[in-house]
């Protein structure tokens, strides 16, 4: 395979077959954070849909204040966007992120990668990409969107505590993956899904594929309360809000719309917190 380095030097800038998502691109062999990057460049008035890339990163952020791990193997990516309407619609590009890498990771690879709600890639139940979106906005308005993505393409190894719950795209399928030709197929299905949202500023024209691919659905997920408690309902799907659907065991329908949902077989419960 050839390197990722030299790639997106060269390779990568040719590639994306898009009208604005990674037209211009800001690439680094290590940096802090593609997302920290992606904010400063933001800041100073980079175009909609400027893409930062890394080969790793060296503070790697994740979302609830984690770290991300971000060895060399792994695509670290980061887009900036400039949304032109209000920020409480933000909230769904997150899950607009989540469909189109999903989206791009089997096409580029075949293996079958499902969705977490909201956010989180998984591959026989074992994590191999997250999305950590980052908004600033003031008075109403968005001024600007960093949607960052990490998968864990060829990650070879991962700490102790990750081993269990995280796996790569090359440790699930069992050959190396061209992250160029992943990273441009994340570009473009970003676009055109963020198009088609656009259009209605709802998830309606895109429910329907981002529920095939949801994990959550039919299963038991625990939801959290206050107090660190948990209450366990059956998901059912997300709505044109991106809010996920689930039925409580006394029968009636909730949309959560934030919150870390654990699925039942899948998360175990954080320390200290009981059902
Ligand atoms: C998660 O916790 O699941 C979200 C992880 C997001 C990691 C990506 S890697 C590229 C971008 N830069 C960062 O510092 N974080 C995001």
């Amino acid at each position: 395979m050839r390197g990722f380095r030299e790639d997106l030097a060269g390779e990568l800038k040719e590639k994306p077959d898009t009208a604005w998502a990674g037209q211009e691109i800001f690439y680094y062999e290590e940096i802090d954070s593609t997302n920290v990057r992606a904010r400063a460049l933001a800041e100073e008035g980079c175009p909609h849909g400027t893409l930062v890339a890394a080969d790793v990163q060296s503070r790697g952020r994740g979302r609830w204040g984690r770290t991300w791990h971000s060895p060399a193997g792994g695509v670290y990516m980061s887009l900036v966007l400039r949304p032109d309407f209000p920020p409480i619609k933000a909230r769904m590009l997150t899950l607009i992120a989540a469909l189109s890498a999903a989206e791009a990771i089997r096409e580029c690879t075949g293996l079958d990668a499902g969705i977490k709600w909201p956010n989180d890639l998984l591959i026989n139940e074992k994590k191999v990409s997250g999305i950590l979106t980052e908004m600033a906005a003031s008075a109403g308005h968005i001024g600007y969107v960093i949607v960052g993505f990490g998968i864990n393409a060829n990650t070879d190894a991962f700490p102790k505590g990750l081993k269990i719950k995280a796996s790569s795209l090359k440790k699930e399928g069992g050959c190396q993956v061209d992250v160029c030709s992943l990273i441009a197929a994340v570009l473009k299905c970003f676009e055109k899904n963020y198009d088609i949202f656009t259009e209605t500023l709802g998830m309606e024209k895109l429910q329907g594929k981002y529920n095939g691919l949801l994990i959550n659905k039919g299963r038991t997920v625990k939801i959290p309360r206050d107090g660190g408690t948990y209450e366990e309902a059956c998901a059912a799907g997300i709505n044109r809000d991106g809010e996920l659907i689930v039925r409580r065991a006394d029968g009636t329908l909730e949309a959560v719309y934030a919150g870390e949902v654990l699925v039942c077989g899948i998360d175990s419960l954080p320390p200290g917190s009981e059902k």
